[in-house]
């Protein structure tokens, strides 16, 4: 699997996803500022990946910072953290990292600055390597779901390149092929930026998952001539209620399984949930730059000059539409998952079996 973000002597390497699939670049940064550009413009993007750059962006921005004493250093850090936090509002990932980097510098405030610095690289690097471990158990969890002969749709891009590796929608489709399953992926170009087109297909097909593109409004045409048998996306943002915020258009393909009696599954791990949160009308939804809408990645121009654009990056899918949401900790009724907010509470006797 190819690396999508990672620390290598002190500087932070990102694959740059704007330029896949026809390059594979990776882009060093060497300070904060930097990351936090890379994850605003989408050399970095998926929502545990933002989160793994931010963590590493914060490694960074601690050798950045030039004083010997904790009080001087604390304010400055926690300039960063919202330098870094004002990059996306919708992944909660972001956050969430940014948050358990904080508390682990509180936690650790009376070691040396030199070695609260080394400790927040291994912190990052512990970050991604356990994205990388609760993907695999999503992919485990969510395989049970899917039978041989299966033909999966999804939408934008839960792959390795949005995670630490593996994915999450994407990693229930490799372990799934891993349990020897034959399966086929229906993927949306997912407009406008690309994702699906760009970044899926060119995933699944260095995985060898067979794999056939098409444009999001195709979506219904094979769900109507009973193509598609299951539906598994990742998320962005979840909240305690079960809504999913994830990629502009995950709404849509939801009412159309509904509609075609298709089960919609999200695979995302518990950083995702954003248990403070009631319901999925107070996710933060992007709006993002009108040249994705007007232009196809930035080159060529298919609308009229000055026509009012709207672009919403993510939407809200109610509760209502999903069959489960699959975690590390097993697939649950999106009504249930509140119940994963207090770690201390059996999350058994609420796991959907298949
Ligand atoms: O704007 P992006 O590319 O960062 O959005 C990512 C998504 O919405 C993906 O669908 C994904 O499921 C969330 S990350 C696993």
């Amino acid at each position: 699997m190819i690396p999508t973000v990672e620390w290598k002597n002190g500087v932070v390497s990102m694959l740059d996803q704007t330029r896949l699939p026809s390059e594979v670049v990776y882009r060093e940064c060497r300070d904060y500022e930097t990351v936090a550009q890379g994850i605003k413009e989408l050399w970095v993007r998926g929502a545990p990946a933002i989160g793994i750059s931010a963590a590493m962006g914060l490694a960074l921005g601690a050798r950045q910072i030039q004083t010997t004493t904790f009080n001087e250093f604390w304010p400055r850090f926690e300039e960063i953290c919202s330098h870094l936090a004002a990059t996306r509002p919708t992944a909660v990932n972001l956050f969430w990292a940014i948050e358990r980097v904080k508390k682990f510098v509180q936690t650790n405030k009376d070691r040396s600055l030199d070695e609260l610095r080394t400790m927040l690289v291994d912190e990052s690097q512990r970050i991604l390597d356990e994205d990388i471990e609760t993907n695999k158990m999503i992919g485990e969890h969510g395989a049970a779901f899917i039978s041989s002969g299966d033909i999966i749709i999804t939408h934008c891009n839960a792959g390795s390149l949005a995670t630490g590796g593996y994915g999450t929608a994407e990693g229930v489709m490799r372990s799934a092929v891993r349990e020897g399953k034959k399966i086929r992926v229906y993927v949306d170009e997912t407009r406008p930026v690309l994702q699906g087109a760009r970044l899926t297909a060119w995933e699944l097909m260095q995985e060898k998952i067979p794999c056939t593109l098409i444009t999001d409004s195709m979506a219904g045409y094979f769900m109507y001539h009973d193509m598609i048998d299951v539906a598994i996306v990742g998320a962005d943002r979840i909240s305690r209620n079960g809504d999913v915020a994830n990629k502009i258009g995950t709404y849509s393909l939801a009412v159309l399984c509904r509609q075609h009696g298709i089960p919609f599954y999200v695979a995302a791990p518990l950083s995702t949930i954003d248990f403070s949160l009631e319901s999925g009308n107070l996710i933060p939804i992007e709006e993002r730059d009108p040249r994705e809408v007007t232009h196809i990645l930035g080159k060529l121009q298919v609308a009229p000059d000055g026509v009012h654009v709207a672009n919403p990056a993510f939407d809200v899918t109610p509760a209502r539409f999903i069959t489960a949401i699959i975690t590390e900790k097993g697939a649950f009724q999106p009504k249930d998952i509140h119940r994963l907010a207090d770690g201390s509470i059996d999350p058994e006797p609420f796991r959907i079996k298949k």
